[in-house]
Formats: structure tokens, C-alpha cells, sequence
């Protein structure tokens, strides 16, 4: 279910009139649903209740301190890939025990900070790590809890920036050398192998991926136990998808891939393993959640074109510059006048890959008119930046017919450190 409806000509987020919170906060503002979030954790949580498991929630898809407590509350485990995420995790209720720690390059700091603190798994992606891992273990006088991420060379069929878990891809090791690895590891005093990991990419929209992989992971676990190597986990990695055209509350499921479906036809080839499974979702569970709310500033009609200029730009959400994404943009109240035309919908950033719709066919809007960019709630805030000194949006949670404010709006003086 999605949390966003037409009541009437107004554009709601659960019980709250959108235009009711822009009155307050202004533009541009980031809206996330309260229960809508929980809801699609549950759902994914839900999902793979016929085996022991943990839904470790992939912080980059938004960390806002409030989504990350709520997920905290409700069982999840984290899925960091920095030292600033780990810290995050650690100061919002995350058991260090349910933080995996993934990523290509590592720090020694941030290695230091996860072995001393005895998270769940440093997600190791290279050979070369994991000696260092053992190295900074062995120095500290302690056991670094370790997985290796596997790269099994399985494609998703999706954008390529989007796509992990290919052999031309940075991340993970393969195969073999990973099971090279797994010995290694095994004969080291400072190193405790706990898992194996891997992470397919972003975005997907079948099952057969997740399929291959848990296919690929189960025989390596059985394969490294019949060698003596014991693994208490899987982890499946994340990219569950959502369709960004199916934005209101009657479209129906957002996800491109149905959580129970992967659990269908993944749990019988894991459950031979023994092992507990993880999973890493990050857009699936805020994506659908979230809007970025934007005024008209201008409309522009130049010669075969019209710009809608908004105040809302790149900076605030880069995907569709980026990747070329998709976000439906709606009217937060429908005016009815008028036939819809084709347009390009702008930021006031300097570069022309500062757009948030091209060639959109949308209702007439000019200045003033407040609209909502739609599937905003993952990658948004956190891939914000301050490019041409604009400071990031406020963000806001709805809950049912409440709303506040979870982060202010930035300012230059203070968080942007503009003064010299
Ligand atoms: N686990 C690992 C190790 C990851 O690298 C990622 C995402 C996830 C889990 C969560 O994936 P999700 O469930 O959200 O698909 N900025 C891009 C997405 C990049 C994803 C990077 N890694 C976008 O806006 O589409």
C-alpha cells in the first residue's frame, strides 16, 4: 500500500494534506510516511518467517536519525557501509550485533571501529583486506568477526551504475578465490569467519537473481563444511525493487519483486545450509514512502519547449540527472483548469542536467503551484548536496494525522559552515 491519495483535489500523505505541512515548513521538503515505512519492513520481515532471519536495513537509502530509530524498534538489523553509518547505527539503537559492515574501501579507523565494537560481520570484498582485518585484529588483541562478499558474476539486467554482482564490477571477490580465502581466514587466531555475503545490485525487478545466488551461497556454505569451515550465515544483500509509476494509495503493491515470492524460492535451498539469512533492503522499505515536495518558481516558454522551474534541484534529488530515474510528479492540489502539455520540469541549478522530468506531459502549472516529486524517500536526502551553496531540505514525517519536523532545513551559516 502506498501512503499518498487524492482526498478531493489535495494530495495527502496519510492523513495529512500536503500543502498543511509546506505552509509550515516550506519548500523544498522531503515528506516520509511513518507507517508506511514500518509497513514495507514488515512485509519484507514477514516475508521470510519460515527460517531464522534478519532484515538489516541498508542505511544508504536514507538515514535520517527518526526512520532509523523507528527501524531499530521494530527488529531491524544495519547494513553500513562507513564509519559515519556504523555510528549512526550504533547511536540509533542498533545492536552491534545486527550491523554488517560492507564496502571496497574500507578505512583502518573504520576497521578498528567495527572490531572494537564486535558488529554482526565486516563484509570483507578483497583478499588484500582481508589481511589487513586480521593484521588490525591481531593488534588490538582481538577477534574481527568476518563474511566475505562473494562476486558470483549473476546480472540483474539493470542500469549499470545499479549492477554489483558482475565480474567487471569493483565489488566482491570471486568465487574461487573467495573460497582461497575462506582458508586462509580460517587459519587465522584473529579472524572469525561468520558468514558469506553478496549483493546483486539495485533495482531488481525478478526473482531469478536472488534465486541463482542463494543457489551459489548454499553450495559454497555446504562445500566450506564439508572442509570443516562452519558459516552461521547468508546474507542475501538488497535491491528489492519499486516501480516509480505507482505512486497512489490505489496502484497497488509497489515492489517489483515480490519479498514472499524471493523467500518462496530461495528458503528450500537455503534451509539445508542451517544458516540464519539476511537481507539488505534499503529502497524497498523508504522509496514508496517518500515525496519531495517543490514550488513553482517560473514557467518558461521558449521556442518548441516549456520549463517548469521549480525550487527543487539536483542537489536535492540527483537520480533522475544521474541515472536518467523516473519519478512521477504530481499537483499537491488539482486545479482542474486546463489541458495537460508536454514540459520539462527544472531546478534553478547551472547545468542543463539539472532536471526532474523531461518531456513530461503534466497539467498546466505556473507559479506558485506546489508539486510532489514522487518515490522520493530512498536515495533522495541522502545522495543531497550543497552544489551552488543550497542548502539541503527539511525533512518531515507523517503519523496518521500528525507531522514533524525530523531534520531542519540546513542553513548556511550554521551547518555549511559559509563563514570563514
Ligand atoms: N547492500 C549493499 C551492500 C548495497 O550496496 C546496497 C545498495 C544495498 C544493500 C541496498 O540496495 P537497495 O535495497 O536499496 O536496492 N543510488 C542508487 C542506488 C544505489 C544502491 C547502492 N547499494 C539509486 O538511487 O537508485
Amino acid at each position: 500500500m502506498n501512503p499518498f491519495l487524492y482526498r478531493g483535489k489535495k494530495l495527502y500523505c496519510e492523513s495529512v494534506a500536503l500543502d498543511d505541512i509546506t505552509n509550515k515548513v516550506g519548500t523544498p521538503a522531503y515528506v516520509y510516511s511513518k507507517n508506511g515505512i514500518a509497513d514495507n519492513f514488515v512485509k519484507i520481515d514477514h516475508a521470510f518467517e519460515g527460517i531464522p532471519h534478519r532484515i538489516c536495513y541498508a542505511f544508504k537509502a536514507n538515514s535520517a536519525p527518526h526512520i532509523l530509530r523507528l527501524l531499530a524498534e521494530l527488529g531491524a538489523g544495519a547494513d553500513v557501509v562507513s564509519g559515519g553509518e556504523l555510528q549512526l547505527a550504533l547511536e540509533n539503537g542498533f545492536s552491534p550485533k545486527k550491523i554488517v559492515f560492507a564496502g571496497v574501501g574500507k578505512t583502518d579507523p573504520e576497521i578498528e571501529l567495527a572490531i572494537e565494537k564486535d558488529i554482526l560481520a565486516i563484509n570483507v570484498e578483497s583478499r588484500q583486506e582481508l589481511k589487513i582485518v586480521a593484521e588490525i585484529a591481531a593488534r588490538m588483541n582481538k577477534v574481527a568477526p568476518i563474511a566475505i562478499r562473494i562476486n558470483p558474476d549473476i546480472d540483474i539486467e539493470g542500469h549499470p551504475y545499479l549492477t554489483t554482482g558482475k565480474q567487471a564490477n569493483k565489488f566482491g571477490i570471486g568465487l574461487e578465490e573467495a573460497i582461497a580465502g575462506f582458508q586462509w581466514a580460517a587459519q587465522q587466531k584473529s579472524l572469525r569467519i561468520v558468514g558469506v555475503h553478496n549483493h546483486l545490485g539495485s533495482m531488481i525487478t525478478k526473482s531469478l537473481p536472488y534465486t541463482k545466488s542463494a543457489e551459489t551461497l548454499a553450495n559454497l556454505v555446504l562445500d566450506l563444511k564439508r572442509q570443516g569451515i562452519h558459516l552461521e550465515h547468508i546474507d542475501l544483500g538488497g535491491g528489492i525493487g519499486v516501480d516509480y509509476h505507482r505512486v497512489l494509495a490505489d496502484d497497488g503493491d509497489p515492489f517489483t519483486v515480490d519479498p514472499r515470492v524471493i523467500a518462496e524460492q530461495t528458503l528450500p535451498v537455503l534451509k539445508k545450509t542451517g544458516c540464519e539469512i539476511l537481507m539488505e533492503p534499503g529502497r524497498a522499505i523508504v522509496g514508496p514512502n517518500g515525496a519531495l515536495l517543490s514550488t513553482v518558481l517560473y514557467r518558461k516558454v521558449t521556442k518548441g519547449k516549456t520549463f517548469i522551474i521549480v525550487d527543487a534541484a539536483m542537489n536535492d534529488l540527483l537520480r533522475p540527472s544521474l541515472y536518467g530515474a523516473y519519478h512521477a510528479i504530481l499537483p499537491v492540489s488539482k486545479s482542474g483548469k486546463g489541458v495537460e502539455e508536454i514540459v520539462d520540469v527544472v531546478g534553478p541549478v547551472c547545468e542543463s542536467g539539472d532536471f526532474l522530468a523531461q518531456n513530461r506531459e503534466l497539467m498546466p502549472l505556473d507559479r506558485g503551484d506546489l508539486v510532489a516529486v514522487m518515490t522520493a524517500g530512498a536515495y533522495g536526502y541522502t545522495l543531497a548536496s550543497n552544489y551552488n551553496t543550497r542548502p539541503r531540505p527539511v525533512e518531515v514525517w507523517v503519523d496518521e494525522e500528525h507531522f514533524e519536523v525530523i531534520r531542519e532545513r540546513e542553513t548556511l551559516f550554521k551547518d555549511m559552515s559559509c563563514r570563514g
